[in-house]
């Protein structure tokens, strides 16, 4: 059965080792700790059989926007809807919280994701130059809640 709910303190070291598995921008383990002490609504965990096999992390950015930082699913659960839903509780979490625009950066090569989000509603706004730290570009996209 899939559990979608907010991090808890004993779940940031599994979710730092799937963000090390699943994304390739590397972090420092500290920003994990950081995120959940200063927007716990807006870290998800996604869990079959007490297992952690996806995450979303976003914060609020302004009194009504979020910006939806990382999303990750464990590759052998992905296609099953699990992305889906950390998306659709972090909005319900966001909407909770008088949120009214959510926004995120998306590698330019990565097109699985790119569609991911535009067939939820999220649109493509502009190119960011070498936003990443391999100089990568990015689509700026955003949704209104
Ligand atoms: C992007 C990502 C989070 C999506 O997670 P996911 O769990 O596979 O997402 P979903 O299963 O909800 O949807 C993925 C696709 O599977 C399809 N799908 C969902 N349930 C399905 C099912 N039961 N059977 C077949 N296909 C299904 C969806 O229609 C969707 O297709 P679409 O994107 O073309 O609309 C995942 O691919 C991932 O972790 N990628 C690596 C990290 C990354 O790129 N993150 C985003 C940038 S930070």
């Amino acid at each position: 059965m899939l559990i979608i709910r907010r991090v808890q303190p004993n779940d940031i070291f599994p979710v730092i080792a799937l963000a090390f598995e699943t994304l390739p921008e590397r972090y420092n383990p500290s920003i994990f700790t950081q995120f959940y002490e200063s927007c716990p609504e807006g870290f998800l965990v996604a869990l079959t059989n007490e297992t952690i096999i996806g995450f979303l992390i976003g914060i609020k950015t302004a009194p009504d926007t979020a910006r939806i930082l990382m999303l990750a699913v464990k590759d052998t659960y992905r296609k099953k809807g699990i992305g889906s839903s950390l998306l659709t509780h972090f909005i319900k979490e966001m909407k909770q919280q008088n949120v009214t625009r959510a926004e995120l950066e998306v590698r330019t090569s990565n097109k699985r994701a790119l569609r991911f989000y535009q067939s939820r509603g999220f649109l493509l706004q502009e190119t960011l130059q070498r936003f990443y730290q391999n100089g990568e570009n990015a689509y700026s996209m955003h949704k209104e809640l």
